[in-house]
């Protein structure tokens, strides 16, 4: 029977004994180390603004609930009302299981459909927020997420890449895409996540993590 990375090379026992003898990196991991995945952009907001937004944001709404934390920042013109399941999540793709095979979950989201920004936020820092980033490219569903502690997302890809904004986060807090891992410090900068390949978010940290998440409709065009 063949398994997945059987072509992948193997220690042997010297090698193997060498290797301990290395020393450990422990300083990298708490800092932003980028891939062709994850890049940060020459794009940057005040932290403090932002997380004045955010208290005030949660103030006047608060998170969807107490784990899948989400606050809609754009919506469908003229939209009121509770969103649909759908619209909340939307189309991906994981391997769910010891098959390792891909399979569809949920219906595709039209993300070009989410242009406007939510009135009731419109004299927030995160109108500010938006009006930069569209100046540049043309933005989704964008959404304020919060990730408890000790919790992660599914392994997934999605159709679109998307931008985050870390507002409050913590060294245990990290992003993957394929085989990248990299913590998103809270210092304002964009960040882009290729998130067309496979991916999941953790928070390994004590405190929840806060970051806007912005689909990019257009990709990479
Ligand atoms: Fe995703």
């Amino acid at each position: 029977m063949s398994y997945p990375g059987d072509a992948a090379s193997s220690l042997s026992i010297p090698e193997f004994r060498a290797a301990l003898r290395r020393p450990v990196a422990a300083e990298h991991v708490a800092s932003f180390q980028p891939s062709p995945e994850i890049q940060r952009l020459d794009i940057r907001f005040d932290i403090g603004l932002l997380r004045d937004a955010l208290a005030e944001v949660e103030r006047r709404k608060g998170f969807s609930d107490d784990v899948w934390g989400a606050i809609p920042l754009t919506q469908k013109p003229g939209h009121t009302g509770p969103w649909s399941e759908n619209d909340l999540s939307g189309l991906y793709h994981m391997r769910s299981d010891e098959r390792y095979q891909e399979e569809a979950f949920e219906e595709p989201v039209d993300e070009a459909l989410f242009s406007e920004f939510v009135p009731d936020f419109a004299d927030t820092y995160f109108a500010e927020v938006h009006a930069t980033l569209s100046q540049h490219m043309q933005i989704g569903r964008m959404r304020i997420l919060r990730k408890v502690s000790y919790n992660a997302n599914s392994w997934h890809r999605d159709p679109e890449p998307r931008l985050h904004i870390p507002i409050l986060t913590n060294p245990g807090s990290l992003f993957i895409v394929n085989n990248h891992c990299t913590h998103l410090p809270a210092d304002g900068h964009v960040y882009f996540t290729d998130t067309r390949g496979y991916h999941t978010a953790v928070n390994g940290g004590l405190e929840p993590r806060v970051h806007i998440v912005a689909a990019l409709p257009e990709g990479l065009n």
